[in-house]
C-alpha cells in the first residue's frame, strides 16, 4: 500500500505549517482518552478494540489510503461475521447489509456520508463505530446546535495567547474536523441540520476543495487522504434547517429505517440491552425473550397507529417510540428487578417505563395509552399480568 507522504498542511508561501505541541497534544489526548474499566461509556473502538485487532490481522484485502481496515473487514465489523480462524465478531448494526455497504464505499470516494432517518434508526451508532472501523478514532465529533458557530467547524483561538502573540499557529484551537483534516480521519457531524444554514455553508468548501483557509495566517489546511465526513440527520427535525442544494450535493445520503419487522426489533432489543447489562453490571437475569417481544409489540402497535394483525386501529402517542425506547423501557426494568426485585424481570417492572415513555403529554398520550389497555391488552389472555401492572401505574 502505498503512504501518502505529500504535506497535508502547507503554507501558502513555503514554509510548512508543523503543528505545535498544544494542537498535538490536543489531538493525542482525544485519541486515547481514558480506557479503563471505571469508564461509563468507552468509545466505540475501546469497547471494541479486541475485534477490530482481530479484524486488521485477518485482513488481506486493500485498505484505501490511511484506512485502518479495508472495506471488506469493516463491513464485518458492522454487520458481524467468523473470520476465518474462527473468532466471531459481533454485529452492530442489525438490519439490511447493503445499507452498510453503501455507507462504507461512499466513505472511500470524495463525497461524504449522511446518516438519515427517523429517531433511534442507529445513525449515531453507526457513524461511531464506522469512524471507529476506519479511523480508529470515532472521538473527532462536532454535536450540532443551534448555537454552533462556525468556530466549531473550522478553528477558534486561544485568546491568552492572541492577545500576547497576535495569530499564531500555537495560538489555534483546531476543531475535530480540522484535526480529522490533519490527521486523514473521519470527522462526524451529529444533527447537521440543526446548525443555521450560514454555518451549514463552511462545509461546502471544506468537502469540495478538501481545504480549510486560515487567512489570518495566510495559510490553509489540506486535507490528508483518509479524510472524510459523517453527518446525521434526524426526519423530525426536517425543516429545522434543511442542507442546501449546494450541501446536499456533497453528500451521499443513506436513510436507515426502522426495522422491518418484529423479529429484527427484537434483536436489536436483546443484543444492546445484554451489552448495556453487562457494562452496568446489573444483578439481573437476562429478560425473557418474551418480555421483550411484549416491549417491542406494543411500540409498534402503538408506532404504526394498528394491532400486529391489522384488526384494530389504535390512537397514536405523540412522542417517538423508537427502538431505542423499548431498549430503554426493558433497561430500567432490569434495574427495578435487580434492585427491588428478585432479579428476575417481571410485569411489574415494566409498567413504570411503559407509561413513561408512552404518556408524554399527560392528557393526550394517556388517552391513547388507557384505550390501548382497554382494547388490546386486556384482551390478550397471556398479557393479564402487564395489563394489571399498567392499569395501576396510570
Ligand atoms: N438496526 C439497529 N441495529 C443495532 N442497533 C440499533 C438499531 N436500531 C437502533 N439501535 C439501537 O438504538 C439505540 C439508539 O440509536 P442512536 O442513538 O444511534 O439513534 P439515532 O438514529 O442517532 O437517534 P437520534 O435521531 O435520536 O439521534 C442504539 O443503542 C442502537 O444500538
Ligand atoms: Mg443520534
Amino acid at each position: 500500500m502505498k503512504k501518502d507522504s505529500k504535506q497535508h498542511i502547507q503554507q501558502r508561501a513555503t514554509e510548512p505549517f508543523v503543528p505545535t505541541e498544544g494542537q498535538q497534544e490536543q489531538i493525542s489526548t482525544h485519541a486515547e482518552g481514558q480506557s479503563g474499566n471505571s469508564v461509563l461509556r468507552q468509545h466505540a473502538e475501546q469497547q471494541f478494540a479486541e475485534e477490530l485487532e482481530e479484524l486488521a490481522r485477518a485482513d488481506r484485502q486493500q485498505r484505501p489510503p490511511n484506512w485502518r481496515l479495508s472495506p471488506w473487514a469493516v463491513r464485518t465489523y458492522l454487520l458481524g461475521g467468523r473470520l476465518p480462524n474462527g473468532f466471531q465478531v459481533s454485529p452492530k448494526y442489525i438490519g439490511n447489509a447493503r445499507l452498510i455497504e453503501i455507507a462504507i464505499s461512499t466513505l472511500a470516494t470524495d463525497r461524504a456520508l449522511l446518516l438519515y432517518g427517523l429517531p433511534g434508526t442507529a445513525k449515531s451508532w453507526v457513524s461511531e463505530h464506522l469512524a471507529a472501523a476506519i479511523s480508529g478514532d470515532s472521538t473527532l465529533l462536532i454535536q450540532g446546535t443551534a448555537g454552533t458557530d462556525e468556530s466549531a467547524l473550522r478553528y477558534g483561538w486561544n485568546y491568552a495567547r492572541l492577545l500576547v502573540e497576535g495569530p499564531s499557529p500555537a495560538a489555534l484551537v483546531a476543531s475535530p474536523l480540522m484535526t480529522a483534516m490533519q490527521t486523514g480521519k473521519l470527522a462526524r457531524i451529529e444533527e447537521l441540520t440543526r446548525i443555521s444554514s450560514e454555518v451549514q455553508d463552511t462545509l461546502i468548501t471544506i468537502l469540495s476543495e478538501k481545504t480549510l483557509p486560515i487567512p489570518e495566517l495566510n495559510r490553509e489546511v489540506q486535507a490528508r487522504k483518509g479524510f472524510n465526513v459523517i453527518a446525521t440527520a434526524n426526519n423530525r427535525d426536517k425543516g429545522v434547517n434543511d442542507l442546501s442544494s449546494a450541501l446536499m450535493r456533497r453528500f451521499n445520503t443513506v436513510v436507515l429505517p426502522l426495522p422491518q419487522d418484529i423479529e429484527e426489533e427484537v434483536r436489536i432489543v436483546e443484543r444492546r440491552v445484554a451489552d448495556l447489562g453487562q457494562v452496568l453490571e446489573l444483578p439481573a437475569e437476562k429478560p425473557a425473550l418474551e418480555e421483550i417481544r411484549r416491549v417491542v409489540t406494543i411500540f409498534r402497535e402503538l408506532r404504526e397507529g394498528k394491532t400486529l394483525d391489522g384488526s384494530l386501529k389504535l390512537k397514536i402517542p405523540s412522542g417517538t417510540l423508537s427502538t431505542a425506547e423499548a431498549i430503554s423501557v426493558i433497561n430500567n426494568g432490569l434495574a427495578l428487578a435487580a434492585y427491588y426485585g428478585d432479579g428476575t424481570l417481571r410485569a411489574g417492572d415494566l409498567a413504570a417505563g411503559l407509561t413513561g415513555a408512552i404518556v408524554k403529554d399527560p392528557v393526550q398520550d394517556r388517552i391513547v395509552w388507557l384505550e390501548y389497555l382497554q382494547t388490546v391488552m386486556k384482551e390478550r389472555r397471556s398479557w393479564q399480568d402487564l395489563y394489571r401492572a399498567c392499569r395501576e401505574v396510570v
